[in-house]
């Protein structure tokens, strides 16, 4: 259902809440709720696909969606349920119109089965789907990665090649995947600061979302509070001598959980428990662009996506785990919102 009048009236704790930021808050971004599931639903990431239609997975049921943001009134899709796991995770297109889905066994707020996450293959390049935009994508299992606690975040790490990184947020690591040979390979170490694990409100827990961009990582990390980048190399590895590269420290009551980079390298970020979307310029100059820390406008978001093709850039869409987890927020459903960029 859609209740914009519903999640206007959740606003709690007008400005007592708010503690110094050394952010400038500045919403003005218009933002649009595309639509809300029900009470109790977590949508943990989310993909563009080249028609801007929207992929979106969720923690709560292993589900995975299709929502047309260009529609009037936009109503999510089942594309599959994964009956091996309990939760979907990460996302990412790693050939056209072929991406790659994290599952694995997880329940809120935070019970898992470590070895248990597969990597699933969902395709969309079928003569079938090209034809017919309403057909189902074809779902096959890619690999269990029993190498991996767990998986969170997920990219590509090139366009070329067509190999994923996965982040092992429950043992700060990074591993590379090749979809074609399904080998996993460990290639940043839990040791390296951007994607170690530290202690947090959300537990002992490392890197979260995860992209690459000119040659570098980037990674949100959930514990830390640090979003950085690393230079790396064309396996994934570290450069020799690179080193960890701050680009935004999380304010007080806040976490870095999923980012986004643009082709001039800005980087969109999301917050969670801190409410809001920050633009990170490549000067460094940060904003908040999209929500505020005392509105469930954005009810703790856990990933971002940029819009593709003829609208390329110009919208940042934003879903969100609806408060589950975030001390004193409102619990509501899962959004899915789109920024203007
Ligand atoms: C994960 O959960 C599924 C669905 O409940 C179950 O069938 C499967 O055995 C579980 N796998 C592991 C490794 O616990
Ligand atoms: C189910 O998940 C487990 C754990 O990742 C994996 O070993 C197994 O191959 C999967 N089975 C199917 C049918 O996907
Ligand atoms: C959603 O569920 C939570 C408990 O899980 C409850 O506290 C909250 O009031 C519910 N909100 C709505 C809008 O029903």
């Amino acid at each position: 259902m859609f209740h914009p009048f519903l999640v206007l009236g959740l606003w709690i704790l007008p400005i007592l809440a708010a503690g110094p930021s050394q952010l400038a808050i500045n919403p003005l971004k218009k933002t649009t709720l595309l639509y809300q599931f029900p009470n109790g639903t977590w949508i943990e990431n989310v993909a563009v696909r080249s028609t801007n239609s929207l992929l979106l997975t969720l923690v709560t049921t292993p589900d995975l969606y299709a929502l047309d943001p260009s529609s009037p009134n936009p109503q999510p899709e089942l594309l599959h349920t994964f009956h091996n796991a309990t939760a979907l995770f990460g996302i990412a297109e790693y050939a056209p119109d072929i991406f790659a889905v994290v599952a694995g066994n997880y329940s809120l707020p935070g019970s898992m089965t470590e070895g248990s996450f597969a990597l699933y293959k969902v395709d969309f390049s079928s003569e079938e789907c090209a034809k017919n935009p309403g057909a189902k994508p074809r779902v096959s299992l890619l690999a269990p990665v029993p190498e991996a606690a767990s998986i969170n975040g997920i990219c590509t790490l090139s366009t070329a090649g067509g190999k994923l990184l996965l982040a092992d947020i429950t043992r700060g690591q990074v591993f590379s995947f090749d979809p074609h040979t399904r080998k996993t390979v460990l290639v940043v170490p839990p040791t390296n600061p951007l994607v170690k694990v530290a202690s947090s409100a959300f537990g002992t827990v490392g890197v979260d979302g995860l992209r690459t961009f000119d040659d570098h990582l980037y990674a949100a990390n959930l514990g830390t509070g640090i979003l950085g980048k690393l230079a790396i190399n064309a396996d994934g590895t570290p450069q020799a001598g690179s080193e960890l590269i701050v680009i935004a420290r999380a304010a007080d009551g806040t976490n870095w959980d999923d980012l986004v980079v643009d082709d001039v390298g800005t980087v969109y970020a999301v917050t969670s428990s801190g409410n809001t979307v920050v633009r990170v310029r490549p000067g460094g100059e940060q904003e908040v662009i999209a929500g505020h820390p005392d509105s469930m406008e954005i009810d703790e978001p856990t990933a971002v996506a940029l819009s593709r093709g003829d609208m390329k850039n110009e919208k940042l869409f934003v879903v969100t785990g609806g408060g589950a987890l975030a001390p004193g927020n409102e619990i509501v459903g899962g959004q899915v919102l789109a920024v203007d960029l």
